[in-house]
């Protein structure tokens, strides 16, 4: 893919930079440039090329403001203590996007195109990157996403789709860094069920886990917990995060992939875990097994990952009537964090082959 990149005559200043980079908070400052490709079919992917950040001109006809034909992926860069900047499985990413791209109807973006989008965006704004030391690992957070950029309001699969990447410096997703965050379980709301767009990462099941995410603030609670949409018993996973729940035997247990996000951070965990000499089991767990594991003692542990949250362990559950203890532990949840960031961080041998060199 030709990139062609036009520098932003006004980039931050390095005053304010190191203002934001000191605290960068989640989500709020963006950097220098931003990366975009269009794709028609006569045309195929073309136009690729690196811009100055700034809003877009949308048409009010545009296709996904009206019926959310949208994709979007969520990594990170990291800077190792060499100055040396770094993403984690970004073909993993890559080829999410591509399943993400099948359940919405999208055209396919190749994952050499995408790794190779992500990289030069990242190494045009390298400077954002901050340095991973100190509270709550550091990083630049990169989001790529897919929407229908047609100006049509039939429904069908859009004509002309755009694909982006920006960035976005980050710090600890959960304010307070890494305690327990506390979950409410909604009975009322689902995010996916059989045949739906669960497995697949668009901006929908984000959309309709916000009244749900509401609800668990109101009752003073951190995130909300979903339950399988067909008998409402199974655990499926947090607003925006897997779950691993680990027992007093050792074994850990993941719910099984269907209808839930393949976390990347999931995935990797499996293979971490396994590292540490832990079997991970991926199967459905249920709600009861939850609110009685963590009653008897059964179950230690309980912990939510994705790449915003890394790893986050899960302190008391919440639902209308009732409560449920925290887990008694979080020795395996941080064993396994920091397992996890010390090979983002390049503070541990990369054993497993995950970290690609910007
Ligand atoms: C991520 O962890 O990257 C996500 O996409 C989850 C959330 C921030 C939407």
């Amino acid at each position: 893919m030709q990139i062609s990149t036009t520098a932003n005559p006004s980039p931050v200043d390095d005053a304010r930079l190191a203002e934001i980079l000191a605290a960068p908070g989640f989500g709020t400052h963006f950097t220098d440039h931003m990366f975009t490709v269009e794709w028609t079919p006569g045309r195929g992917w073309h136009e690729a090329r690196i811009t100055p950040y700034g809003p877009l001109t949308l048409d009010p006809a545009t296709a996904v403001l009206h019926y959310a034909q949208e994709t979007f992926e969520g990594m990170k860069a990291y800077r190792h203590d060499d100055g040396s900047i770094w993403t984690f499985r970004p073909e993993q990413n890559a080829q999410r996007m591509v399943r993400s791209s099948h359940r919405l109807a999208f055209p396919v973006l190749e994952p050499d195109d995408f790794v190779q989008a992500v990289d030069e965006l990242v190494r045009v704004d390298q400077r954002w990157v901050p340095d991973g030391e100190g509270e709550g690992e550091k990083s630049l957070y990169l989001r790529p996403f897919m929407f229908a950029s047609e100006t049509f309001l039939g429904v069908r699969p859009a004509q002309h789709v755009t694909f982006m990447v920006i960035a976005s410096p980050a710090g600890a997703y959960f304010k307070g860094g890494v305690k327990p965050v506390t979950l409410w379980l909604t009975e009322e709301y689902t995010r996916a069920g059989r045949g739906g767009m669960g497995a697949a990462k668009t901006g929908g099941n984000y959309a309709s886990s916000l009244v749900a995410q509401q609800e668990a603030i109101d009752q003073g609670c951190d995130q909300v917990v979903f339950l399988d949409a067909q008998e409402g018993r199974y655990v499926e996973e947090l607003g925006g995060m897997n779950m691993y729940f680990v027992f007093d035997d050792g074994h850990i247990v993941t719910p099984e992939t269907g209808t839930i996000l393949e976390g990347i951070t999931r995935s990797s965990i499996i293979e971490l875990a396994g590292k540490l000499g832990r079997q991970v089991e991926e199967r459905k767990l249920g709600i009861d097994e939850w609110r009685e594991g963590v009653t008897s003692g059964a179950i230690t542990e309980i912990f939510a990952c994705g790449t915003a949250a890394v790893v986050t362990p899960v302190g008391s559950l919440k639902w209308d009537g009732g409560e449920a203890p925290a887990p008694a532990s979080t020795e395996l949840t941080l064993q396994i964090r920091q397992a996890l960031v010390d090979i983002q961080y390049g503070r541990a041998d990369d054993a497993f082959g995950w970290m690609h060199r910007v």
